[in-house]
């Protein structure tokens, strides 16, 4: 296993790494050059050593560490975009260190310093700055992790950590092209949850991604986009898809999302909308339980939010084999179109969510 005195030796270096084709970015994976890293030990104080800054290339890790068999990992998503003179903006990166400090804490992990997550990042970017696509053409995504990595064989609690924080430049999520964006995601309903009552789910724990993964797999192949899962307990209220919290637009002009509690990840995207909807669009905002009936029956628009989703409209819903559909966008358009301009310097950000990355 890594200690923390381990040579750099087992990272492949490749400080040449080509910069991807601009036009043709996905969302997949493409190397960049350097990634962040840092061990934390519970018996020491202070727990985490400084971080380093290391060529992309492959970790070494034992078999027996405890997120192998357990599962006892969790990590965050977040984007660096360019503006229109070339600056690299990020969005809200304090909030995914926090989220990630949460989400550690649910595993009985060591909480990763807030300043230290935020330091990090933004040198990843800053490092990594070539692969920042130009403006209009796609994002860096920065993926930092954490993970409990001592040799484990019984449950319990662990003590020894890694953090570490890599990047990859990304396009849309889905290959849905601009033209066809009105007719927006076919979705379906699934009559279970996404998660378990009392489980993980407010955290952004690996297990909770890895169950649904075969479940999406399942109904792409049978034309659809992705999955809504509803309420685990009662099989009545939505949640969220595989990867975004979801918002209902109903006729009478409310918007609505569900309340955060164990089944649904606290966005930032989702906090996003919502504080834009409400404070900049002047949108009536609830956070109640919405049941799949009142969304099918009252909705005007429906929509997706996740850092890697963006802000996508549902363009269709298929629930016990009918299909409803929603032809509306205007507010999933508008909202959308409010977030990039302030994640792109566009539009001078009221909330204060943006924060240049000196180079
Ligand atoms: C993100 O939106 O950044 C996520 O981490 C979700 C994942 C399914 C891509």
């Amino acid at each position: 296993m890594l200690k923390q005195d381990t040579p750099t030796h087992i990272l492949a270096v490749n400080s040449r790494t080509p910069t991807p084709d601009w036009d043709k970015l996905s969302f997949s994976f493409s190397e960049t050059d350097v990634m962040y890293r840092s061990f934390g030990d519970q018996t020491q104080d202070p727990i985490w050593d400084e971080g380093e800054y290391l060529p992309f290339g492959a970790i070494e890790l034992s078999p027996a560490a405890a997120f192998m068999s357990y599962g006892l990992g969790v990590f965050e998503g977040l984007k660096a975009q360019r503006s229109d003179d070339g600056r690299i903006l990020l969005f809200r990166h304090r909030d995914n260190g926090l989220r990630l400090q949460k989400s550690a804490e649910r595993l009985l992990m060591a909480p990763f310093p807030e300043d230290q997550f935020v330091e990090a990042v933004e040198e990843i970017v800053r490092r990594n700055e070539r692969f920042v696509p130009p403006k209009g053409k796609g994002t860096l995504y920065l993926r930092p992790m954490e993970h409990a990595i001592e040799n484990k064989l019984g449950l319990g609690p662990c003590e020894k950590f890694l953090v570490t924080i890599y990047s990859s430049p990304v396009g849309s999520y889905f290959s849905l092209k601009a033209a066809e964006m009105p007719k927006g995601l076919r979705i379906r309903c699934l009559e279970q949850g996404r998660v378990a009552p009392g489980g993980t789910g407010f955290a952004k724990a690996m297990g909770n991604y890895a169950g649904g993964i075969t479940i999406a797999a399942n109904w792409r192949e049978k034309g659809f986009d992705d999955v809504l899962y509803l309420e685990a307990h009662h099989k009545k209220y939505i949640t969220e898809t595989s990867g975004s919290n979801v918002f209902v637009l109903l006729k009478n002009g409310t918007l609505v999302t569900p309340p955060l509690d164990d089944q649904i990840l606290p966005g930032i995207t989702r906090d996003s909308a919502y504080q834009t909807a409400k404070d900049v669009l002047g949108v009536k905002c609830e956070q109640r339980p919405i049941s799949i009936d009142e969304a099918i029956e009252d909705a005007e628009e429906i929509f997706c939010t996740g850092t890697a989703w963006t802000v996508r409209n549902i363009g269709e819903i298929v629930h016990h084999d009918k299909t409803y559909t929603f032809e509306k966008n205007d507010l999933q358009t508008s909202l959308l179109q409010e977030i990039l301009s302030y994640q792109t310097g566009e539009k001078e950000d009221p909330f204060g969510w943006v924060k240049e990355v000196k180079l």
